[in-house]
């Protein structure tokens, strides 16, 4: 939530700071600010709306800032204004800061500046940050550091910080707590940033900024400190993305760019998790027959993915005790776990807060925590005792599509993993259950291969009012998957269903008018999820029926056949069709699908 970027350099920091933004909207988008240095202090301007907005507002600024901060804003406190956007400056105008995530104490904060009769303009909990600034700088004259320690040490709650002062026109100071922020180093400059995209044109020498350490940024060199002000040294890291990764590449949105990547992340993600490199060494040194019980503990989709593990852990390695908890519940329900559970989380991009916080729940309870992460560096990547990366490179959409797939294909490996490590399949099934986890990216091409028909029949259905899908055993997984991929970004309403649940109530809600997409990769099951569909069918619903061999005929269903594939790796083939159905009702109904209502990619805050 929130895009952070910050330069100082040699170069013209305007133009810079905003294209850095533009990498970081995604991030957040409802309003957007920058702040730089001139003759007369810090100029900040900002505006409500998205960075085109602000992108008007600077176009006629002067090219002779080198250094200056930019924020993309999603709103926690306070709604969406040009007051409330981001950079907040002090009373004084002496030092400005962008923010990202939650200062919880503001309230008690600000009364008491208010009582030293500092008045406040905003209603967000950042401004907080940047009056306490001016009053610890003015306390401890010239010494920014110093200010920025006392800052933090004043601050409860999240925070990654952007700060410039107007005494130190070439300097950018930088803290975090529970919020990314990463620092890179190019030969112009040095830049601060949220993630990686933001400075990749620039460098990809990147420094990550652990919790209260403090990075000064000069315009040809950069210093840390830690809390004690201590100077601390730190080793940069080579970043292997490319600018490419991160752009469009000639699709219209990147959400498409990002389906059609998936044969190609698959074949990566298997690669180095099935065959060689770090991710095998990491799966072959987990010793899985000390733990008597497996939680898998994520959020939104990432959660999906680990639904779909379950039936596959379940499955093969016939494990007695395997939870999956939404990471948000798992941290405050003082789990049952303790040093024989096997904490496994799932993340996209490793800075979600509730993951975050469900990982060290499990770490305090002594659990060991495996991370399956796609963000190389993030948090949970770090803190996590085991970490296996997702090949699936930067993802940009809001609407995850390529590292949900990446997810699921290192939960398949896990999960044959371990069965062999159990002792519960032989190494022929071993073999045979890696070639068809090898033989996914052949396949997920083939169905790409088809997008002209999803394209069509999705054209015809973006005047449903309700759609559900439906699925028995992991086929509900990527039921939910497809129901939160379709609300997410083309907002009609939709439920995913486990198809026997359907008699239950939801039925209910079957009339006229009414879609329902239903999977069906259980062979043992397809009588029954065939079943489902003649009921909503006789209760006025439109069935569209996704699978191998679907031999259904019914003049209101649809048929999209998948390849053939073992079903426990089965939701790798039909997330494919699911992903490209939302995409293409959300394009025909126009809308901003990289960047959908009230959502933002990375979700830092509770
Ligand atoms: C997916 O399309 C979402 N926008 C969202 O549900 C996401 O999967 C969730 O917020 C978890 O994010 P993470 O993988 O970065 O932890
Ligand atoms: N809490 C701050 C605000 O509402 C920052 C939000 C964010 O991280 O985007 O302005």
């Amino acid at each position: 939530m929130c895009g952070i970027i910050g330069y100082t350099g040699s170069e013209s920091a305007v133009p810079i700071i905003i294209e850095g933004l533009k990498k970081l909207e995604y991030r957040g988008y409802d309003s957007a600010g920058i702040a730089v240095y001139g003759r007369d202090g810090i100029n900040v301007i900002k505006r409500k709306g998205r960075l085109a907005e602000l992108e008007r507002h600077v176009s006629g600024i002067s090219v002779n800032y080198s250094s200056g901060i930019g924020h993309t804003r999603w709103a926690t406190h306070g709604e969406p204004s040009d007051i409330n956007s981001h950079p907040h400056a002090g009373s004084r105008n002496e030092i400005a800061v962008v923010h990202n995530g939650i200062i919880e104490n503001y309230k008690q904060l600000k009364e008491q500046l208010e009582k030293k009769g500092i008045s406040f303009i905003s209603e967000t909990d950042s401004e907080v940050i940047a009056q306490l600034a001016e009053y610890y700088y003015d306390k401890y004259k010239g010494d920014i550091i110093e200010t920025v320690i006392k800052v933090s040490n004043r601050l409860e709650g999240s925070y990654a910080l952007g700060i410039i002062c107007h005494d130190e026109p070439d300097k950018l100071v930088a803290i975090k707590k529970d919020n990314p922020l990463i620092i890179g180093e190019a030969a112009h400059g040095n830049f601060i940033a949220s993630d990686i995209p933001a400075v990749l044109k620039h460098t990809n020498k990147i420094y990550y900024l652990e919790d209260k350490e403090i990075a000064l940024l000069h315009k040809n060199q950069v210093e840390f400190f830690n809390i004690d002000k201590e100077p601390i040294k730190k080793t940069p890291e080579t970043v292997t993305w490319s600018v490419e990764s991160a752009e469009k590449g000639g699709e219209p949105h990147f959400m498409l760019k990002e389906i059609k990547e998936q044969p190609k992340i698959l074949r990566e993600t298997i690669n180095s998790a099935g065959n060689d490199g770090e991710n095998k060494i990491v799966i072959d040194n987990l010793d899985i027959t000390r733990y008597n019980k497996i939680v898998i503990t994520a959020c939104g989709s990432a959660y999906n993915a680990g639904i779909a593990a379950k039936y596959v852990f379940e499955r093969l390695c016939r494990f007695p005790c395997i939870e999956t908890e939404l990471a948000s519940e798992f941290r405050y329900k003082d789990a049952v776990i303790d040093e024989k559970t096997l904490v496994i989380l799932i993340s996209q991009s490793g800075e979600t807060a509730d993951t975050i916080a469900a990982m060290r729940e499990a770490k305090l309870k002594k659990s060991d925590t495996l991370a399956i992460v796609n963000v190389i560096g993030s948090t949970i990547a770090k803190e996590s005792d085991y970490c296996v990366y997702t090949a699936a490179g930067p993802e940009i959409a809001v609407a995850t599509t390529k590292a949900f797939s990446a997810q699921l294909a290192v939960l398949y490996i896990l999960a044959v993993s371990f069965a062999v490590k159990l002792g519960k399949i032989t190494s022929e099934t071993e073999r045979e259950l890696m070639a068809e986890i090898a033989a996914l990216p052949e396949k997920t091409a083939a169905i790409l291969e088809k997008v002209d028909e999803i394209q069509k029949y999705a054209s015809t259905c973006i005047g449903y009012k309700s759609i559900f899908f439906i699925g028995r055993n992991i086929d509900y997984a990527i039921a939910m998957e497809g129901s939160l991929k379709l609300k997410e970004i083309s907002y009609i309403h939709s439920e995913a269903y486990a198809g026997g649940e359907l008699k239950h109530g939801t039925i209910s809600l079957i009339e006229d008018g009414t879609l329902v997409v239903a999977i069906a990769n259980c062979e043992r099951l397809y009588p029954k999820i065939i079943s489902n569909a003649e009921q909503v069918i006789s209760r006025g619903a439109k069935v569209v029926l996704i699978g191998k061999n679907c031999r259904f005929s019914n003049a209101n269903c649809e048929l999209f056949d998948l390849p053939e594939c073992n079903e426990l790796f089965s939701p790798s083939l039909s997330v494919i069709v699911l992903q490209l159905f939302s995409y293409y009702v959300a394009a025909n109904k126009g809308l901003d699908i990289d960047k959908p209502r009230n959502l933002a990619k990375s979700v830092t805050v509770e």
